[in-house]
């Protein structure tokens, strides 16, 4: 991408402070105390599950939602008594509704209309944002008139010429085709990188969070289980919610027994436990099938082109396993493996 000349963003970028938000619907209490802080500058997502909240902390930011206690703040300044237009945001929503009737030209200037820009000074924005998302050949035409990807970019460009301090998404790419929707992403990066706005990214698409941020929130039911960086959150979940939300094929979930250091049925690497009973959880990607210490039953493969997901019976309960090659196994077939430490998490002991 070429260097920015659309009079630095950067320099303005102001970073986002949640504190101690509350927010019911009626009878139902979404927030009960949220606290988070992005800093100047990161792609921040927030991930999580339907109906976790995602849009609703969106939108308290964005003003469009109203907290029913706790406090905004955009850059140095509580933004609580703002309403929308006036807190300087670019938002672009999963539906992100270009105006059918107007040009692509029109529907990128229009907020600049809005606020009363000299129509010139506006047009030379837009030609100058649409040049550097590769859409300058499209101004003329008409939202129907162009590919989805290139509708989306032309959001992405209505939201950045207004020069926000803060850009938030919800889910901006979910109507996007599998490789559309990577290389959207990828466009995403750059674009962020280039204009170096806070950017709070919503999806619940985990893989997809991973992949693009600085830092990640993970949410559940209203609470944020862990903020962190994708290796953090993945190499280190905080808790069970986490551990399990984080991965694909999700964590494999299950209770051993630790007696005299060893560990039933799976021979784990686990130092340092005492006796008793626990839940772990192992990464499928952890598990090295050929040799080790255990030996389990393949009862099913699932091709996944680079990789085939192999389930395993082990003790009564069913692993997956991540393999690159499975040349010479096939159902039924007893397998031996051993497990790598950095794939075992301890989710808590039974009975304490
Ligand atoms: N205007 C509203 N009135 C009542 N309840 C609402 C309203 N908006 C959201 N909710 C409820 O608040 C909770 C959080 O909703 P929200 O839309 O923020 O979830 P989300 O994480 O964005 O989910 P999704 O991934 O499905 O978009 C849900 O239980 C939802 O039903
Ligand atoms: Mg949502």
């Amino acid at each position: 991408m070429p260097a920015l000349s659309f009079s630095g963003t950067e320099a303005r970028a102001s970073g986002v402070k949640l504190e101690d938000i509350t927010k019911r619907f009626g009878k139902l209490t979404v927030f009960d105390g949220v606290n988070l802080e992005i800093s100047p500058g990161e792609l921040f997502s927030l991930v999580g599950p339907s109906g976790s909240g995602k849009t609703t902390l969106l939108r308290i930011i964005a003003g469009l939602e109203v907290q029913d206690s706790g406090r905004v703040y955009i850059g140095a300044k509580a933004v609580d008594a703002l309403g929308p237009a006036k807190r300087n945001i670019g938002m672009v929503f999963q539906d992100y509704a270009l105006y059918p009737n107007k040009t692509v030209m029109e529907n990128i200037t229009s907020p600049l209309t809005v606020k009363g820009t000299k129509k010139q000074d506006a047009v030379r924005d837009a030609k100058e944002i649409a040049g550097l998302l590769g859409i300058g050949e499209t101004l003329d035409r008409r939202p129907g008139q162009i590919s989805g990807g290139q509708q989306q970019r032309v959001a992405l460009a209505r939201a950045l010429i207004k020069h926000p301090d803060v850009f938030l998404l919800d889910e901006p790419f979910s109507n996007l085709d599998a490789q559309l929707r990577f290389s959207a992403r990828k466009f995403l990066k750059d674009v962020q990188r280039e204009f170096g706005m806070t950017t709070i990214y919503v999806t619940h698409d985990q893989s997809e969070a991973l992949s693009i941020s600085d830092r990640v929130a993970i949410m559940g039911s209203g609470r944020i289980h862990q903020v962190g960086t994708p290796k953090e959150i993945y190499a280190t979940p905080a808790d069970e919610f986490t551990a399990t939300f984080i991965g694909s094929p999700p964590l494999n979930v299950m209770h051993i027994t630790i007696s005299g250091g060893a560990s039933t049925p799976l021979s784990l690497p686990l130092e340092g436990l005492a006796d008793g009973n626990y839940r772990i959880g192992v990464r499928p990607e952890s598990l090295v099938l050929g040799s080790g210490p255990n030996e389990a039953v393949a009862t099913a493969f699932e091709y996944a082109g680079r990789e085939t997901i192999v389930y395993l019976g082990i003790g009564g309960v069913e692993m997956r396993a991540i393999a690159r090659d499975v040349s010479g196994m096939s159902t039924g077939q007893t397998v031996k493996f051993s497990v790598q430490p950095s794939g075992v998490h301890v989710l808590g002991k039974e009975g304490a």
